[in-house]
């Protein structure tokens, strides 16, 4: 964590994917996602003062005005990245569900592998009873950094009762305190799952009438979420919740049409969602209606790829039409990669999409789906923005998605304050 005022010099960066063309607080679309101006040339450097871009410009010119100073860091002429934000994770959980691998390869369903006793409503009996909450995520969370995120949005969603939502949520927060180095954003996210013995419709009362004014009254999350998709949440709980939310001065990011094309997305579009996740089977209307409104789609590849899915998200369309998109890991019991590189290997070497568009939509375009405290910008390189970036192992940005299963980062900097 940077010192109030302390300033730290960095010369002989390689390439530098910025991403900082036009107002940094609204995501990139189409081709400015991958076009040559969101990458200044090699040879740059540049000087952080109380952990934001203070200066950026070519070596020469910092090393003549500050190459006096002690601490010069030569980055070897190493491609620099923004620091990943990872804007959908479920983190905090305990158990273990890998025996579901082997039950889906025989060809039960998500829906059948929860009747059968395992899916969210296991994890859940398994994070109530848990004392190590804290270690766990703590753990997770150091994965996520060596793999370098330095924002990560985190779910509850594990506890689906008042007192164990709330103990997640504060866990994050006490996560929070712990890792000054990782900025963190609570969602809550208490209509995940229906509990065990409750009828939806009384489970939905009690989030509106216990859960969702707890959480309000503590002020431990930022945004609400829901799993709307047909089976789980309906049409009308989410509108229901996510207004009560609205009301409270919670943002909305939504879980949609993971499965099936409930219409989630185009509620997202209505209710004015910051962003709407998995978004798989939604129409081409509905993906219009929500750029149109200004929700991002939120793509999570890893989730089909763990489910053994043939059905990946229409990336390229969404460049195509210029509609906003993000990548993240969407972390849980079934896809246990904290990893953004190997999500973005899933976009690129998978779905043929352009890594400087995938890069994009992991740093800038996720960061703008956050809550920014005083004028922190995530996710460019820009002077005033918060300095945290990745020194990559190698010359070449596109490099950041190459060595899929680990990471090819050569050092996380990360400043947050
Ligand atoms: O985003 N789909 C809902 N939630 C998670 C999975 C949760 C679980 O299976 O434990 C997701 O994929
Ligand atoms: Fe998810």
């Amino acid at each position: 964590m940077a010192q109030e005022g302390s300033r730290r010099i960095f010369v002989n960066a390689g390439p530098i994917a910025h991403f900082s063309t036009g107002d940094v607080t609204k995501p990139l679309v189409g081709i400015e996602m991958s076009s040559n101006e969101q990458i200044y040339p090699a040879g740059h450097g540049f000087v952080i003062e109380s952990g934001r871009f203070k200066i950026i410009a070519p070596t020469e010119e910092i090393i003549a005005e500050f190459g006096q100073e002690s601490m010069v860091h030569d980055l070897s002429g190493k491609a620099i990245i923004p620091g990943f934000v990872d804007a959908h994770t479920h983190l905090l959980w305990a158990g273990d569900r890998s025996n579901e691998m082997r039950m889906r390869q025989q060809g039960m369903s998500y829906s059948e592998v929860a009747e059968a006793g395992g899916g969210i409503r296991h994890t859940v009996s398994q994070t109530r009873g848990s004392q190590s909450l804290k270690q766990i995520g703590q753990s997770r969370i150091t994965v996520a950094k060596n793999h370098g995120t330095t924002f990560m949005e985190a779910k509850s969603g594990y506890g689906l009762d008042t007192n164990s939502e709330l103990k997640l949520l504060e866990t994050y927060r006490d996560l929070q305190i712990q890792n000054p180095d990782l900025q963190m954003s609570a969602t809550w996210m208490g209509a995940h799952d229906i509990p065990h013995g409750m009828a939806r419709a009384e489970y939905v009362e009690e989030l509106l009438s216990d859960q969702l004014p707890s959480v309000i009254e503590q002020g431990i999350a930022d945004s609400a979420d829901v799993f709307c998709e047909p089976g789980w949440f309906t049409i009308e709980d989410t509108e229901e919740i996510c207004k009560e939310a609205k009301r409270a001065g919670l943002s909305i990011r939504l879980h949609v049409d993971e499965f099936a094309d409930g219409n989630g997305l185009e509620l997202a579009a209505e209710l004015g969602a910051v962003t709407a996740d998995h978004a798989i089977h939604s129409s081409a209307d509905a993906r219009a209606a929500a750029a149109e409104a200004g929700t991002v789609q939120g793509f999570l590849p890893g989730t089909p790829y763990v489910m053994g899915s043939d059905v990946w998200p229409p990336i390229q369309l969404c460049i195509d039409e210029e509609w906003p998109w993000t990548l993240a890991t969407d972390f849980n019991p079934n896809c246990q990669s904290l990893s953004i590189p190997m999500t973005g290997s899933l976009a690129c070497h998978r779905l043929k999409i352009d890594p400087i568009a995938a890069l994009a939509s992991v740093t800038r375009n996720p960061a703008t789906t956050l809550p920014i405290q005083d004028d922190a910008v995530h996710g460019v390189i820009a002077i005033g923005a918060i300095a945290n970036f990745n020194q990559l192992n190698s010359e070449i940005v596109e490099s950041w998605c190459q060595s899929f299963g680990h990471s090819g980062i050569l050092k996380t900097w990360s400043y947050n304050e």
